[in-house]
């Protein structure tokens, strides 16, 4: 008790200290490697989805895998971190005492912090125990949520996944999920499209022109060679117990394995996550949402076109629902696929768009620091995007013109999209939208010599806009 006072103390006297070890709240929202309960406080929510004058007839659902081990090209680096760390407990050893520091309490986690030999190039990328104890929960989910389309009968189901392990592995968490029987006696209805749900991965020409291309990292590039940046290189240093500045790499590899050890087991205290302040975290956070807003958002005007054939698998599957006079089966379309598929797919349905587009130098404008784009809130692991068919009374107290509304939900909650209303979207708007899109889905530019428009021709339209937003 003592010792936790003394950490108190320690913590509120320094403002500009981090302290993992002491109450504080912390920054939890780590961009693409956020825990979905970071995100998603209700979870598991057990209250069926309810619209009034309305039922729901069918789920077209997108699912990102839960929690992972440290990919292949990941672990030499991370590895790394143990001899690093015997630096640092070496520094506060032999006396430092500059500011600003870690405290007593995170000096002592670091010292017992040790590397998981589970974590090797047998179970790189794989699930964690936690990602797939967070899938199932995922799946039990939703079926609180729509107990009349995720049911027990099979042939209500119809499963979209690549054939690697990680997307085996979710869909055998979700289905246990679902079932609460192990899924292989189950034999589910289930496709194999890798090139529906890894979009990203099947486009050499996006690859090429956007995907590796230095270009699309100019702004992020901007972003981090601030003399802010800089400045902030030199406090996590300090916290470290070094006098000159560290590499930028080994900060990289810190915060990523802060975010994977808040993602493994959210209530355990990262010694790592004690190297950053609050706004040191925010920091990294926007660095890595500039780098998607590029690459896979609004930044680019060719990567939302990645997305048309999973609009267009939505869209076949609800108009065979709407257009059939007798129910049809399956009623739950399910897709396990990546941070990009959700990305992507969120950027083509026009959902999180700011009037202003995200830059190296307006991290500190009001827009930005509420901005929609968010790799946290659009991408964390177990992240998803739900399309939901109700069939409706049009002739009610409900103001509904059509028979058929969609509700669009990201992680569960109902998204802000420009053709709806407060969510629900009347089918002819959804039609006139998202039909367009499926009708003109085209990927040949995928394997054209020609480069794409990337974020070249656009950044000059980016000045433009941007100057006219600040004036
Ligand atoms: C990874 O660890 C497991 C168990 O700890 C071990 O069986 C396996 O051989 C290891 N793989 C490699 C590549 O070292
Ligand atoms: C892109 O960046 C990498 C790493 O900074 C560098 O090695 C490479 O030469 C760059 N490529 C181009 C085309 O500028
Ligand atoms: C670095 O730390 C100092 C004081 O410890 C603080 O005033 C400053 O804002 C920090 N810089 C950044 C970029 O966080």
């Amino acid at each position: 008790m003592r010792w936790c006072l003394l950490l108190l103390a320690l913590a509120s006297a320094r403002g500009q200290d981090t302290c993992q070890s002491s109450p504080e709240p912390q920054y939890l929202l780590f961009g693409t490697k956020t825990a979905y309960n970071y995100v998603n406080r209700n979870l598991p929510n057990l209250n069926p989805q309810n619209i009034p004058g309305c039922q729901a007839k069918a789920i077209w659902l997108l699912n990102r895998h839960g929690a992972t081990n440290p990919e292949a090209d990941e672990l030499p680096q991370l590895q790394h971190l143990t001899a690093f760390r015997d630096n640092v407990v070496k520094n506060y050893n032999n006396g430092y005492d500059k500011e600003p520091r870690m405290c007593l309490g995170d000096q002592s986690l670091l010292a017992r912090w040790g590397w998981i030999p589970r974590q090797n190039l047998t179970f790189a990328g794989d699930l964690t125990t936690n990602g797939y104890m967070g899938t199932q929960e995922l799946a039990q989910s939703w079926v609180s949520r729509y107990p009349s389309l995720l049911t027990d009968n099979k042939h209500d189901y119809l499963f979209k996944f690549a054939k690697d392990k990680r997307s085996l592995e979710s869909f055998h968490a979700f289905t246990a999920g679902l079932f609460r029987s192990r899924p292989e006696d189950l034999e589910l209805p289930q496709v194999n499209d890798e090139t529906l749900v890894m979009p990203d991965k099947f486009c050499p020409t996006w690859s090429r022109d956007i995907g590796d291309s230095n270009e699309t990292l100019r702004q992020r590039d901007i972003f981090e060679s601030k003399h802010e940046w800089e400045d902030m290189v030199a406090n996590i240093s300090s916290r470290l117990g070094f006098t000159y500045n560290i590499d930028r790499s080994i900060i990289k590899d810190i915060y990523q394995m802060c975010r994977y050890n808040k993602a493994w087991d959210i209530t355990q205290i990262s010694p790592w996550c004690s190297a950053f302040s609050r706004e040191d975290l925010r920091r990294f956070e926007y660095s890595e949402d500039l780098e998607t807003f590029y690459k896979y958002g609004y930044g680019s005007e060719t990567s939302p076109k990645l997305a048309c054939p999973l609009i267009k698998d939505m869209m076949d599957f609800f108009h065979k629902h709407v257009d059939a006079n007798v129910p049809q089966q399956p009623v739950s379309q399910i897709l396990f696929g990546e941070a990009p598929a959700l990305l992507l797919l969120t950027g083509a349905l026009g959902g999180r768009r700011d009037d202003a587009p995200l830059t190296g130098d307006n991290f500190h404008t009001v827009p930005t620091q509420n901005r929609k784009w968010s790799s946290s809130v659009a991408s964390p692991f177990n992240g998803n995007l739900a399309a939901v068919l109700y069939k409706c009374n049009p002739n009610g107290n409900f103001g509904y013109k059509d028979r058929h509304q969609i509700l669009f939900l990201q992680n569960e909650q109902t998204m802000d999209l420009p053709f709806c209303k407060v969510g629900l979207c009347e089918w002819p708007d959804v039609k006139v939208r998202l039909g367009e899109i499926a009708d003109k889905c085209n990927l040949d530019f995928c394997n054209g010599a020609a480069s794409i428009s990337g974020v070249v021709g656009l950044s000059l339209g980016l000045v433009a806009f941007f100057v006219r937003y600040l004036f």
